[in-house]
């Protein structure tokens, strides 16, 4: 299908449409603002779009889990707009719990929003940015995309699964003119720490209640003194500017960043045994 011209103001980047998951709160919603206020025609999404009705974006129904509402959501941004030029993949949820406490439905059901979320909406925008020959996919993973945490081994998973498949994403679309992009932001306030859903096994005599109890506790004060979502606003922003962006920006405190590089250096099991301490479960 043709698609209609259109002019940017190169300055204020007016008339990119950008669409993001999860813009209801938090991550998704400071970047839905941010990019609205620079002239960007943003929708964002919630599986309740009254939830973030207020903000200067269009909101739209999407469940990221239900691959018909997908595909309705992204119709309805194309019917509007006539065009698709980022997607940032934000929507998701963290889970807390020991791996052999973790049902194979509950990790299902993480996946399903939180992977498999992002690639069903990779496939429902990719054949029209291919066709277009331009586009930007940018997917929010975590520092714990990179590092797997105690009693957050399967939050972990679903964010190493998208850290791979957006390497290799990426190097497959860039001929057809398309970036992929992932960002890895670190503790952040946002309402992310209230929506963390446990296992179910965690609320019933759990062997490893005590210690997740005390990992979590770890957790949640590091989201809740984090840095502000507008840092990961920022730097969006600064990505879909750039004309030949990096794999991976990461964001939040430096402290957090730094044990991304120790890692690399540190011998496993001194970094092993400084993790297990820091989040007392050792
Ligand atoms: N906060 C942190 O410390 C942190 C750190 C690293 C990475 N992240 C990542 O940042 C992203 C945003 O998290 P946040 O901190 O902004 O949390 P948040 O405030 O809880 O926001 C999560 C957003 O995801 C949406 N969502 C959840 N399940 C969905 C589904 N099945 N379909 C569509 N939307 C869904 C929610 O929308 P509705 O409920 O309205 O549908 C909400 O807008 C997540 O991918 C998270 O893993 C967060």
């Amino acid at each position: 299908m043709p698609q209609p011209h259109r002019c940017y103001n190169r300055l204020t980047m007016t008339g990119k449409v950008v669409l993001i998951t999860g813009a209801s709160s938090g991550i998704g919603q400071a970047c839905a603002r941010r990019l609205a206020r620079r002239g960007y025609q943003v929708f964002g999404t919630s599986r309740r779009p009254q939830a973030g009705a207020e903000g200067p974006f269009e909101m739209i129904a999407m469940d990221v889990a239900d691959e018909t509402s997908v595909r309705q959501g992204v119709a309805t941004v194309l019917a509007q707009a006539g065009s698709l030029d980022a997607v940032v993949n934000n929507a998701g949820f963290g889970f807390g719990g020991a791996v052999e406490d973790t049902s194979i439905d509950e990790a299902r059901e993480i996946f399903e929003t939180n992977f498999f979320g992002m690639l069903r909406v990779c496939a429902a925008v990719l054949p029209h940015m291919r066709e277009r020959r331009a586009g930007f996919i940018v997917n929010v993973s975590s520092l714990g995309g990179l590092i797997a945490l105690p009693f957050q081994g399967m939050y972990s998973a679903t964010k190493f699964a998208m850290e791979a498949s957006s390497e290799a994403l990426r190097m497959e679309v860039r001929p057809f003119g398309i970036h992929v992009v992932l960002i890895e932001p670190g503790d952040t306030r946002t309402d992310f720490t209230a929506n963390r859903r446990r296992t179910q096994s965690s609320q019933a005599g759990s062997p490893y209640a005590d210690s997740m109890q005390r990992a979590l506790a770890v957790v949640e004060h590091d989201e809740q003194t984090g840095t502000s979502p507008e840092e990961v606003a920022r730097l969006l922003e600064r990505i879909l500017r750039s004309r030949s962006p990096r794999l991976r920006y990461s964001v939040g405190s430096a402290s957090q960043r730094f044990a991304v590089v120790a890692r690399k250096w540190l011998p496993g099991a001194l970094f092993e045994s400084v993790l297990a301490r820091y989040y007392r479960v050792r």
